[in-house]
């Protein structure tokens, strides 16, 4: 019985050790491709900058990258799996769904890799890469990123539908998402300077013109005038797919999304809403008055969100668009959503 029990214990521990003690995911290091791929950085820059001078907002599409593949299961590259048979991915999730792009911009970097250091940089890490050189380019801050990143094996629709928030969310439901993540009140708010950059649908801010919080009448918050800019941009009724710019100058990395939330002229709902709610509105005030402190806290957190990690095993995967060994499919499903903002 005694050495029966002998023989097992080496079994009982290898199969009981890696469900009590999850897998530690290997620590991410700034240089990680020093050796294997020593010019994986310049590779991502100077792609992001080709597809910026092409389309000046793709820098802003990669960057959103970022936010959407760490809140959903760790920073692992899982939102850029297309869906299959067997796997509903993020790409059609409620946030997601014609909604994020540039999902070219990726591959076209991925590609220059293969070609360069073939199965050795992942997805994950190209999405860290690439954010923090459309940050740079937009004349925004340029900070040295933790790489090592693998990518994941599967993604969740489900978990994107029910994690991401929604463009109507208050800041109250923002602060308590951050904090799941041991994201502060302070990192919610320069993370949202991201809104520094870039555009935003009709869809996104129609309920907010015509029907705040089920009143049937426009946000009081909202500036007058550029609730009327906001009216003529998207009328009741009218293509939800307009975009229209997140602050006044789109195209650059500034703190001026911050003087614009001051001035009530925030484009979505969870963006005023950091500027009238008591937790967040010195943090606002402060970064609309100095760059400075808001690129410094921007950089601290984007490198918390980047240390976000789901510790499952993963792979360098030859196209991000499929696990090895998986098949891409051809046919693009569809979903319908209904009424998701009004
Ligand atoms: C705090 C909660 C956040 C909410 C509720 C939110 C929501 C949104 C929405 C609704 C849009 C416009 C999408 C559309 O209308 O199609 C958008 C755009 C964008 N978001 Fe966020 N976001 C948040 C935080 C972040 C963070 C943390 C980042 C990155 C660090 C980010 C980066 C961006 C960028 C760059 C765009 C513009 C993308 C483009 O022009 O294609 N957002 N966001
Ligand atoms: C914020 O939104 C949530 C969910 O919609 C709601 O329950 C809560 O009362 C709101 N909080 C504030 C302070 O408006
Ligand atoms: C406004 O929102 C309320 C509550 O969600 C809803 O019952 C009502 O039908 C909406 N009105 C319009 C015009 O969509
Ligand atoms: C926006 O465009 C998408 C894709 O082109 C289309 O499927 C969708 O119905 C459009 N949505 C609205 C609200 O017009």
């Amino acid at each position: 019985m005694r050495l029966l029990l002998l023989l097992l214990l080496p079994l009982v521990f290898t199969f009981l050790l890696p469900a009590a003690v999850p897998a530690a995911a290997p620590p991410l290091q700034p240089g990680y491709y020093a050796k294997t791929c020593p010019n994986a950085e310049l590779i991502v820059r100077k792609v992001m900058k080709k597809a910026m001078i092409r389309e000046p907002r793709s820098g802003a599409s990669v960057m959103r990258f970022q936010f959407h593949d760490c809140f959903v299961n760790g920073c692992d590259g899982s939102m850029l799996l297309d869906d299959t048979p067997n796997m509903l991915g993020e790409k059609l999730s409620l946030s997601n769904i014609n909604s994020l792009r540039s999902y070219e911009v990726v591959d076209e970097i991925k590609e220059a890799l293969e070609t360069a250091c073939p199965q050795t940089v992942s997805c994950a890490d190209i999405i860290i890469m690439a954010s923090r050189y459309a940050v740079a380019l937009s004349g925004g801050p340029n900070w040295e990123v933790k790489l090592g990143r693998k990518d994941s094996l599967f993604a969740s629709q489900a978990d994107a539908d029910d994690i991401m928030p929604s463009p109507r969310a208050n800041a109250s439901t923002l602060i308590n998402l951050f904090a799941k993540y041991d994201l502060s009140v302070k990192d919610l708010v320069a993370l949202s300077g991201s809104h520094s950059i870039g555009n935003g649908r009709c869809f996104s801010v129609v309920f907010r013109l015509y029907n705040q919080s089920g009143t049937g009448r426009p946000d009081p918050t909202i500036e007058p005038k550029y609730r009327q800019k906001l009216e003529k941009l998207c009328p009741l009724g009218g293509d939800g797919n307009v975009t229209g710019d997140l602050d006044f100058t789109p195209h650059l990395f500034d703190n001026q999304y911050f003087k614009d939330l001051v001035n009530g002229r925030g484009f979505l709902n969870s963006d005023e809403t950091l500027y009238t709610y008591w937790k967040t509105r010195e943090y606002v005030k402060r970064y609309s008055e100095d760059e400075e402190e808001f690129f410094k806290d921007f950089v601290e957190g984007m490198i918390k969100m980047g240390d976000l990690q789901s510790g499952r095993p993963g792979e360098i995967r030859k196209n991000c668009r499929v696990v090895n060994g998986g098949q891409p499919v051809a046919e693009v499903r569809e979903r319908k959503v209904l009424s998701y903002y009004m």
